[in-house]
Parts: C-alpha cells; sequence; structure tokens
C-alpha cells in the first residue's frame, strides 16, 4: 500500500496520452500524418522538460491495442514513425542517459520492429539518468491477462500458491513489474477518459485534463500541468494530515 506523500512536490512519474494530433492537423486545414509529425516534436520537448523538471519516469501511449482499428495508412504512418524515432533519437538519448524500456504486446509485431525496440532497450538499459516508457502495441486489459495467464501458469506448475497472489505478486507480472506507479497521468486534446491505459498503475494516480492538443504542449504547458499536481493533497484513501 502506497504511503501518504504531500503532494506539493515534482511528480516522479508522469503518464501522458498525447492525444489531439488529428484536431490539430485538421484546424491547419493539413493531413493528419502533418499532425503525428508534430506531435514527435512535441515528445522530444516532453522529455527534455520532463528530465528538467526533476522527473524521473515519463510512460508516453504511442500506439494502443486498438489502434490498430484506424486506416491502413495511418497505421503504416505511425509504425514508421515510431521507427524513424527510435532510429534518430535513440543516440541521442542514450547520450543524454536516458533509459528506454516499451511495454505492450509484442507478439504478433512486424520482427523488425521489435528488433528495433529491444535493441533500444539493450543499448540504454544501463542508464539511470531518466527513463522513458513507450507504451506501443499496449492495451491494459490485455497486459492484465496476459500477467493473469502467467500467474495461472505457475500456480499450475506449482511455483506459486494461489493464497500468495496478493497485489504485488500482480503488479510484479505486468510490464510495468519494477517500475514506481504514475502520480500524475495528463491527457491532451480535451477527452476525459482513460481509453484503456494502465488501469492498474493509475489508482491512486491524479489526472490533469487539459485542452491543449499534443502537438500544442509546450514546456509551459508541462509546466503548468506539473504545478497544479503539486496544489492537489494525495491522501490515498487515507485522511489529510489536519483531519488525522
Ligand atoms: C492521438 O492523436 C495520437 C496517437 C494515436 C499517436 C500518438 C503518436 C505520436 C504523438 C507520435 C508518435 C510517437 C512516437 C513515439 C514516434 P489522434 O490521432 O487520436 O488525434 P485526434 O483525436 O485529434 O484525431
Amino acid at each position: 500500500m502506497p504511503k501518504p506523500v504531500p503532494s506539493n512536490g515534482i511528480p516522479r512519474h508522469v503518464a501522458i496520452i498525447m492525444d489531439g494530433n488529428g484536431r490539430w492537423a485538421r484546424e491547419r486545414k493539413l493531413p493528419r500524418s502533418a499532425g503525428h509529425r508534430q506531435g514527435v516534436e512535441a515528445l522530444r520537448g516532453a522529455v527534455r522538460t520532463a528530465a528538467d523538471l526533476g522527473i524521473e519516469y515519463l510512460t508516453i501511449y504511442s500506439f494502443s491495442s486498438e489502434n490498430w482499428a484506424r486506416p491502413p495508412a495511418e497505421v503504416s504512418f505511425l509504425l514508421d514513425l515510431l521507427r524513424r524515432f527510435i532510429r534518430t533519437d535513440v543516440a541521442e538519448l542514450h547520450r543524454a542517459g536516458v533509459r528506454i524500456t516499451v511495454i505492450g504486446e509484442r507478439d504478433g509485431l512486424d520482427a523488425g520492429i521489435v528488433e528495433l525496440l529491444e535493441d533500444a532497450e539493450r543499448l540504454t538499459r544501463e542508464n539511470t539518468r531518466f527513463r522513458l516508457v513507450v507504451a506501443f502495441n499496449y492495451g491494459s486489459r490485455q497486459e492484465i491477462t496476459r500477467a493473469a495467464r502467467v500467474i495461472a501458469r505457475k500456480v499450475a506448475e506449482g511455483k506459486i500458491d494461489p493464497g500468495d497472489i496478493a497485489p504485488a505478486v500482480l503488479a510484479n507480472h505486468l510490464d510495468t513489474g519494477g517500475i514506481p506507479d504514475p502520480d500524475l497521468l495528463i491527457r491532451t486534446g480535451g477527452e476525459q477518459r482513460l481509453s484503456n491505459y494502465l488501469l492498474w498503475q493509475c489508482a491512486y494516480t491524479e489526472f490533469i485534463f487539459i485542452p491543449e492538443y499534443w502537438p500544442d504542449f509546450s514546456a509551459e504547458v508541462f509546466r503548468r500541468a506539473v504545478a497544479e499536481y503539486g496544489s492537489r493533497e494525495r491522501r490515498f484513501g487515507g485522511l489529510n494530515a489536519q483531519t488525522a
């Protein structure tokens, strides 16, 4: 159970749903791809700002399990953008001390993309300055289901006693095992939902929904969200200091 901590600090872990690329492009009479391309620029800025602010973990929703339902041309554009991001940015991220971790389902993915992602993880494995967690082909229900399957297999093999299955056991079997839960989740683009993102991990996370489209997510917008987080009181189901 997490301990109540004063919230007027910097969040250790921020999770982001980068929404609104398409609408950003439409308002400018540009193709959706232009919005996604600008979204990558916003992502580069967000990583820099997060590290500057002293945030230790940033988890980004780059492609959800449900995004395959988009038109094939958009899917292949997004996959290509991810490929290019990894190819062009990993060396610089590595130099800056960033460790890259990818969460999400890998089975059934194009082998070339899996290799690229795993190379990035392997190259940056020892870095400790900052952790960038890329949720790719990620869906929270799918992640929990996969964890349940692994645990069930261990029970069947006699490696785990069903009575020992505690929340921490399940948490350790998720793709995010070993990564602290997000303190703050930011969703851009005005929608107020989780969209199958980090459902287990966000049990006590503070949510901030902002109207700006993702390509407009500047350092200033990020700092404002972090300041709002700092003004919130986190109780984790307990009482505030005064009442207690
Ligand atoms: C949501 O905007 C955004 C996505 C589905 C993809 C997010 C991807 C990026 C920001 C760039 C790629 C990331 C990497 C790591 C290369 P939307 O298309 O749903 O926008 P809309 O709601 O306005 O249509």
